[in-house]
């Protein structure tokens, strides 16, 4: 028996002659960036819709076209000329890209860009998917894009059950995309096809499978999992955090503590904090480290430990450890502390969660 190689499996030439035959019939045929092998246009056109859509391109487009009508008109104008006319488009690297690829063009290849998607994803803000399509726009070359659009389709289709951004993933993909071009003609509708399937039916939210070509052999479609696929950038766990807060009270005050004016809580007061956030591999401080802790506010009477709380900041959750000291005698006031009445509490300029623990503490214990 013959063994395939992994691109003779991958391949299919009904999959790219269903794209074809749709593209033809119900894709997108008059942008203006189409029917033109300008390569200079095409170029513009693909680096402009790299991380934008079409209807916000389109203005931008014929504006900077007339101003800029050549690669030579590019290269030689003024870089703040190129930065106003790109002004609004948004992702500015494009445009200082744009201006630097457009004087290397002229520079390195007199003017004409090359067709080779080699040496397209040499110049500046050409990648390798930018490259395969500006190749096979304005040159009919047989090179293989894997945008974020096709990759949804190739994910959704091929029911890819791994993250595309991840590199092994990505890197099967492109052989998966690679092996499925067209054999003959075709190029530049298979590759528009791709986009327009994309960006027309294969949406993020809503896929309008009913009129896809490739809904037949759709694993997404056939499974229900078009709302699963492509799977989502995997969250990291979020980092966990402890503080030890220590609630010194003394004749139905508090005694609050300024914080510093940048960090977590910058600006308001808080409790006392023991040795600032604690390492996951230190222990929370006993009975013993509290009083030493607080011997610094007066004389300490008692210690006890209170039920910790969480609570839950964009980057961290912190896990707060909270500790009532009683004392017998207060110390001097250091700086940045003041004592606060309990029952007024809820005027002091807190953080929510200190807030909600003092305010508990405040209220009277019936047991
Ligand atoms: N997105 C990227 N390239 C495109 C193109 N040539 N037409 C429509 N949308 C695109
Ligand atoms: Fe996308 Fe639906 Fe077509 Fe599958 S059938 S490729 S999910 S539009």
């Amino acid at each position: 028996m013959k063994r395939l190689t992994e691109f003779e499996a991958l391949a299919d030439p009904s999959f790219s002659q269903a794209v074809i035959d749709w593209q033809r019939a119900h894709g997108r045929h008059a942008l203006p960036w189409q029917n033109t092998r300008d390569a200079y246009r095409v170029w513009l056109s693909e680096i402009m819709l790299q991380q934008t859509q079409v209807a916000a391109v389109l203005g931008y487009y014929a504006r900077f076209l007339e101003r800029f009508p050549t690669v030579q008109a590019l290269a030689s104008a003024p870089s703040e000329d190129v930065m106003a006319h790109w002004s609004g488009l948004g992702y500015y690297t494009r445009a200082r890209n744009l201006h630097a690829c457009a004087k290397r063009v002229v520079e390195v290849y007199g003017g004409v860009f090359p067709s080779d998607p080699a040496l397209l994803a040499e110049l500046p803000g050409i990648g390798r998917s930018t490259a395969a399509a500006i190749a096979a726009f304005s040159s009919g070359v047989r090179a293989a894009i894997l945008d974020g659009n096709v990759k949804r389709v190739f994910a959704r289709v091929f029911g890819i059950d791994a993250y595309p951004g991840e590199k092994k993933t990505e890197d099967a993909l492109w052989r998966r995309a690679e092996a499925l071009l067209p054999a003959g003609e075709g190029i530049e509708a298979y590759t528009q096809g791709l986009m327009d399937l994309g960006a027309t039916l294969c949406t993020r939210s809503s896929p309008d499978c009913a009129r896809c070509p490739l809904q037949a052999r759709c694993v997404a479609f056939a499974t229900g999992r078009t709302a699963e696929l492509p799977v989502r950038k995997p969250k990291k766990a979020t980092p966990e955090k402890r503080a030890a807060l220590v609630a010194v009270i003394d004749g139905g005050e508090v005694l609050l503590q300024q914080r510093p004016a940048t960090g977590i809580w910058g600006g308001l007061c808080s409790l006392p904090e023991i040795d600032g956030h604690l390492a996951a591999d230190v222990d929370a401080p006993d009975a013993d480290a509290v009083a030493a802790f607080a011997a610094l506010y007066g004389d300490v009477e008692e210690v006890e430990a209170l039920l910790p709380l969480v609570h839950v900041f964009t980057h961290y959750k912190l896990h707060i450890l909270p500790y009532r000291v009683g004392l017998v005698k207060r110390g001097a006031l250091p700086d940045g502390c003041q004592w606060w009445k309990l029952s007024q509490i809820a005027d002091a300029p807190l953080p929510a969660p200190v807030k909600k623990l003092l305010t508990e503490l405040a209220v009277p214990k019936l047991f």
